[in-house]
């Protein structure tokens, strides 16, 4: 008996306050203007204090799960890709699990920095394709904001905070994830990463004094890694599909920068009214940026059902990830 994955319903949260680029005039010298034109992100959301990544990721799993009329306890995985977890361990996911009362859950979590969410729909839907689970909770979830240096204009425009969800189940009939594509190179670990506080540098006072607790980048070569690899996924994506380009009906590419999307769009033949975009209000959201972007659209009623979206990612490792979907309702989305 071979199974497919169907989707049920999407859920999201974006934290209230808005903080737009003027805001950070005030720490580093910067200005509206260049965060515009190089990064197209006019405004982020940060969350409050107190406010964990497990927090948001239980309101956005809530949601979707409101959504596709299920019970927590209804859910047999969670997955939670985060660059951001509450804590070393335990796992972000076991937490939210608790927080849900998803009481007949697995729960693990996914680190695959910005590419997270596709590695974790990849992985759910293998469990429940090969049988083993009959419904997944799929989450998306960082507070990126909790790990910027406010002095480094560098990193500190980019970032957002934000989680996405969304519910898999296991059908007999035809899968709506019509294929996957993921790749590595952990020799780009250094351009992107958050150096302290695991076992390679604990946390000490010089770590924190030398701020290695914070985010790091190379943005120019991430930039030129993360054009390449799209530009790749989305190839393999789509032939694994057995389609053509042309017949993809919207690019959905992780939402790190707005000259990187175009480029790549560009590379793959996608005009950008075929692409769908969410950064210029919410930043780079890394692991959730792809369920993010996918709950706007949907409210604004551009995807229709039977639509082939094609989703990618890259991110921290480096990692990489592509992945069509064919859209089919959800229950509820445009309500
Ligand atoms: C970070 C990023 C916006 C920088 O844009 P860029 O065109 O590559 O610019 P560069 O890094 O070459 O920097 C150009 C200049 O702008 C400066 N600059 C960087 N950030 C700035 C800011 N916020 N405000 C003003 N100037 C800034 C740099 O210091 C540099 O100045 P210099 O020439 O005097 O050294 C871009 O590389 C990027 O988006 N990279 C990917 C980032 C990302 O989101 N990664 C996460 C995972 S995918």
């Amino acid at each position: 008996m071979s199974y497919g994955t169907s989707v049920l319903g999407l859920g999201s949260y974006l934290p209230e306050d808005v903080y737009n680029n003027f805001y950070f005039e005030q720490y580093v010298e910067t200005t509206d203007e260049w965060i515009r034109t190089r990064t197209g992100i006019r405004e982020r959301r940060f969350v409050r204090d107190g406010m964990a990544t497990s927090d948001i990721a239980t309101l956005a799993a809530q949601e979707a799960l409101k959504k596709s009329n299920l019970k927590a306890d209804e859910i047999d995985l969670i997955i939670v890709a985060t660059a951001t977890p509450d804590r070393l361990f335990p796992s972000t996911a076991c937490t939210v699990q608790e927080k849900l009362r998803a009481k007949k859950a697995a729960a693990f979590d996914i680190s695959a920095g910005c590419s997270g969410f596709i590695y974790a729909l990849a992985c759910a839907s293998q469990f429940i394709e090969n049988g083993l689970f009959q419904r997944a909770l799929v989450i998306g979830a960082e507070t990126l904001s909790k790990f910027i240096d406010m002095k480094d204009r560098t990193t500190c425009v980019l970032m957002g905070d934000g989680a996405g969800a969304m519910v898999l189940e296991r059908t007999d009939g035809e899968s709506q994830l019509l294929s996957f594509y993921l790749g590595a190179d952990g020799t780009g670990g250094q351009y992107l990463e958050l150096p302290a506080g695991g076992s390679h540098l604990p946390a000490s006072l010089e770590t924190v004094e030398k701020k290695l607790h914070y985010i790091k980048m190379d943005g120019s070569l991430v930039f030129k890694w993360a054009v390449e690899k799209m530009v790749l996924s989305g190839l393999e994506a789509t032939r694994r599909a057995g389609l053509d380009l042309k017949e993809i009906d919207w690019l959905l590419p992780h939402q790190a920068n707005i000259r990187i999307i175009q480029s790549v769009a560009s590379r793959l033949g996608f005009p950008m009214e075929k692409v769908l975009l969410s950064l210029e209000t919410i930043g780079n959201t890394s692991a959730a940026s792809i369920p993010l972007t996918l709950s706007q659209s949907l409210r604004e009623g551009k995807i229709k059902d039977g639509d082939l979206l094609l989703l990618l990612g890259f991110g921290a490792g480096f990692t990489w990830g592509g992945a069509v979907l064919r859209w089919s309702g959800g229950k509820n989305e445009r309500e």
